[in-house]
């Protein structure tokens, strides 16, 4: 299939960058702008109603003058015509020669575009009912493990995509948790963080979702085999094994040489990557823990934003506004990152979805065609739930010399069935902050004056549910990628994370050679070692 790429003119796109970053850099990043107008002016929206959200611009920094030109930017880099593109399946990841379809995983009966395919529906189809299937068996109880019990705790290991997206859902969810069934995630190698998680584990009752598209991540294939030991070391019959086990790859046969039985393999297609996967296979342990009907909610939440994204117009787009808002943020203020405040512990692992979904996607510095970028792409974001923040790096985001744009989300409103009012503080702090942010405060000791300017947007969900929590990763995943095809950035490939994991390979076997041996193997030739990776393996083979 040929790669797409819409009809840009470099030149007009060129020329739209120079206006946005000109007007951006005339108003200055240090002193907050005039307040903005309480009524929209057409252009430049105060906040948009989408999917069951509101997201409120109003303490954004941009003024009314300047929508045009960011509008004239997303014109020019083409937005729609990308966004059009991958919602009817196009080739939209040149480098890897795949469609970006995410959004059918959340579409199976075509509500939201009929240009798919059919085989495109029937996978998506066919994976949702066998999700279903295993699901309805593990909480139903009909599913026992090798002892005869039921499962009691559903233990998933994968990383990056593979774990990221499920682990914010089930945790965000947790109030509509199956009360017998308990998640826990292990992304990282290092076996201290094994032994934490699988201590409090009955292997008997113990079901292990391993989930790796590819099954050459190192992490989770070494994960795995220890997961195998642990069920053997527990006394579980080799041949009895698959009743532990499920896997999401599409790498069967290193799935089936595990243990795993062919019905319980969910393979992943090649057109979603990891970080968007978490609405089909991957989300296996979302819909373990809340059920198919909650998990279907979560689907038509994100397609309803998805929805919403396809039809609204630039001005009032909340993807797109969030892009928008983002590259002038990034042009006004060069600080380089973006921070996620998420007022809802059950939101306490959003800051590190997005940092994967953001940064893997966006972190690039040539365009779509291999042409070196000419200017700054992805800002760190970065993120921790409020209010702890507020008694850490608040004191920097209040009165540092560096700006740093914020995104805060708030869940509910002043109404409150807590005997002590928390969750209504909890809001209260949200405001408070988000105006000290905004505007500052006059004090005649300048160790206690906020300056005030700070950028922030505010994400509020009327209810945490499956609904409201799938429009949010989705609105965030259409913000993604329109901030790369504003940069003109491939934002579905990661070649610098490939790199690492062949490179580990590489470097493993070096430890393993005879003492003295840090040249490269013939079979590793790809590595060519600098002296300070040589010293430091001759350090560390000394220990
Ligand atoms: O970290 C790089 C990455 O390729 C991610 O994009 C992906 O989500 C993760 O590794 C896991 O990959 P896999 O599911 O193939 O193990």
């Amino acid at each position: 299939m040929n790669a797409y790429f819409p009809p840009i003119d470099p030149l007009k796109l060129e020329a739209a960058w120079k206006a946005a970053d000109t007007l951006a850099k005339s108003c200055g990043g240090s002193s907050p702008l005039s307040p903005r107008p309480s009524e929209p002016d057409g252009e430049s929206p105060l906040t948009i109603d989408a999917a069951g959200l509101r997201v409120d611009f109003a303490r954004q920094q941009i003024p009314p003058h300047a929508q045009s030109a960011l509008h004239a930017l997303a014109e020019a880099a083409a937005l729609a015509n990308w966004r059009d593109a991958m919602l009817r399946g196009e080739t939209v990841n040149a480098s890897e020669g795949r469609a970006a379809l995410h959004t059918a995983l959340r579409d199976p009966n075509g509500e939201l575009t009929d240009d798919l395919p059919e085989s495109v529906r029937h996978t998506v189809r066919q994976t949702l009912a066998r999700m279903r299937t295993i699901s309805d068996q593990v909480r139903s109880g009909v599913w026992r493990g090798a002892s005869g019990r039921p499962i009691s705790d559903v233990f998933h290991l994968g990383i990056g995509g593979s774990q990221l997206g499920p682990e914010l859902a089930c945790d965000a969810l947790h109030r509509f948790s199956h009360p017998r069934l308990r998640n826990h995630f292990l992304g990282n190698i290092d076996p201290d963080r094994w032994h934490r998680v699988s201590r409090d584990l009955n292997p008997h009752t113990t079901l292990i979702i391993i989930a790796s598209k590819s099954w050459r991540t190192p992490e989770t294939a070494r994960n795995a085999q220890a997961a195998r030991q642990w069920l053997i070391d527990a006394g579980i019959a080799e041949g009895l094994l698959g009743r532990h086990l499920v896997a999401v790859s599409s790498n069967l046969e290193a799935a089936q040489s595990l243990g795993v039985l062919p019905e319980n393999i969910l393979a992943c297609p090649d057109w979603v990557g990891g970080r968007y996967s978490l609405w089909g296979a991957v989300g296996l342990p979302i819909m373990m823990q809340v059920g198919p009907e909650a998990f279907d909610a979560m689907l038509a939440g994100a397609r309803s934003m998805d929805s919403h994204f396809a039809r609204a117009p630039v001005s009032g787009n909340a993807p797109m506004q969030l892009a928008l808002t983002s590259a002038w943020n990034a042009a006004r203020l060069g600080s380089g990152t973006e921070a996620v405040i998420p007022y809802s512990d059950a939101l306490r692992r959003l800051p590190a979805h997005l940092q994967q979904l953001q940064m893997e996607s966006n972190g690039k510095s040539v365009d779509t065609r291999g042409e070196p970028l000419s200017r700054a792409t992805m800002p760190v974001v970065w993120g921790e739930p409020g209010t702890d923040s507020q008694h850490s790096f608040f004191q920097a985001l209040h009165q540092g010399v560096a700006i740093h744009p914020i995104d805060l989300i708030m869940v509910g409103g002043v109404s409150d069935t807590d005997p002590w009012l928390r969750s209504r503080v909890l809001n209260a702090n949200a405001v408070a902050q988000a105006q000290a942010l905004s505007n500052g405060y006059e004090h005649a000791d300048p160790q206690r004056r906020h300056p005030g300017g700070r950028p922030v947007t505010i994400i509020h969900l009327p209810q945490l549910n499956p609904a409201t929590l799938g429009a949010l990763i989705a609105l965030y995943e259409h913000k993604t990628v329109c901030l790369g095809w504003l940069w003109g950035v491939n934002p579905f490939d990661q070649w610098g994370v490939e790199l690492g994991k062949r490179l580990a390979v590489n470097v493993e076997a070096l430890m393993t050679a005879s003492t003295d041996q840090v040249a490269p193997p013939e079979a590793v030739a790809e590595l060519t070692l600098d002296p300070a990776t040589e010293s430091t393996l001759r350090y560390l083979k000394s220990l």
